[in-house]
């Protein structure tokens, strides 16, 4: 039971952008010839300053491909930036974080970002296990603005690793346990983190050995296949009230597309499980109704690619 390898199929991968990633901007420039940097960077290790070298250095992210080879190679950047994160966890419990604090250390978690995503250091950033530090961040519950800003900021650093995943990558997060960690943000947290903690979930599913982790027993895909269910009734219940004729605001019209954003991460969720035959079984017993009777075919309608992995998946499971 619930060892059989999965057969895998292509599922269309949405490669989303991060909230934090501004690559369309870059420039390609070269860090190395930037002299702005240097002093910056000795501001932040040496100077009295460090929280504006924070600020100054994230907008240089922008860009500079290669700031993140500056950083990590940089004599104290990776030290200072883990003591910046480690002088927050006093303020995780009981929960009193100030939003600058909150602030200062989502700017030194910007660095990190950077260094997660570029090709040359991610791997170094995983063998130094470095993504561990953000951990006691995304096991946080509070719901203050402070709070949800940490969680969406230490999210993207994991998000940017998985967005160019790599077994080793994948690798990682399974024997850290990130697991638990993205199903709580997506009970708990804003929409936005919800939609970056079910990108990574979706990025394991995709991975061999992620489905393979998620499925090895009834008990771990029954805690994916509850939250995502959760997450379909809240959808549902948004759907329901839009159609209801209720006007359609600025505002409205922003969440309707990001519920769609969400929808179409965890359809493809639920589709990756059913590959997995002892999944694919529980699923046919589970998978929620709207998804079956046509509740999201508005939300959907300019949608194929998710209409189609919808199709696919109720396929799967009336096998
Ligand atoms: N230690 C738990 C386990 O290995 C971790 C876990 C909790 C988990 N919930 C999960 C892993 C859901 C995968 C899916 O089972």
């Amino acid at each position: 039971m619930y060892q059989t390898p999965p057969q895998t199929r292509a599922v269309p991968v949405n490669v989303n952008r991060q909230p934090s990633d501004n690559a369309s901007a870059k420039v390609n420039g070269n860090a190395l010839n930037d002299e702005q940097i240097y002093q910056w960077i000795n501001e932040l290790v040496t100077g009295t300053n460090r929280e504006k070298a924070l600020l100054e250095l994230g907008k240089k992210r922008e860009q500079y491909d290669d700031l993140a080879l500056v950083l990590w190679n940089s004599f104290g950047v990776i030290t200072v930036l883990l003591e910046e994160i480690i002088s927050v966890y006093p303020f995780l419990d009981p929960p009193n974080l100030s939003a600058s604090t909150s602030n200062r250390v989502c700017n030194a978690l910007a660095l990190l970002q950077c260094v997660a995503s570029n090709v040359q250091t991610r791997s170094l950033f995983l063998k130094a296990n470095l993504p561990l530090y953000l951990y006691p961040f995304l096991s946080t519950n509070a719901r203050q603005r402070s709070f949800e800003y940490l969680r969406l900021t230490s999210l993207g650093v994991i998000g940017a690793l998985v967005k160019n995943d790599t077994p080793e990558v994948i690798n990682f997060l399974l024997t850290t346990e990130i697991v638990p960690l993205c199903l709580n943000i997506m009970e708990i947290s804003s929409e936005l983190s919800k939609t970056v903690a079910i990108f990574i979930l979706q990025k394991i599913l995709l991975d061999d050995q992620g489905l393979n982790y998620i499925c090895t027993t009834f008990e771990r895909f029954h805690t994916v296949a509850t939250v995502l269910a959760k997450m379909i009734e809240q959808l549902a219940a948004l759907t329901v009230s839009g159609a209801n004729g209720k006007p359609v605001t600025g505002q409205g019209q922003a969440s309707s597309n990001s519920s769609g954003r969400l929808l179409k991460h965890v359809v493809r969720c639920y589709m990756r499980l059913s590959d997995n035959i002892e999944a694919r079984k529980a699923l046919a017993n589970i998978l929620p109704e709207p998804l079956r009777d046509g509740t999201f075919s508005s939300i959907l309608q300019d949608d194929i690619a998710t209409k189609r992995c919808l199709v696919q998946l109720l396929a799967n499971i009336n096998e």
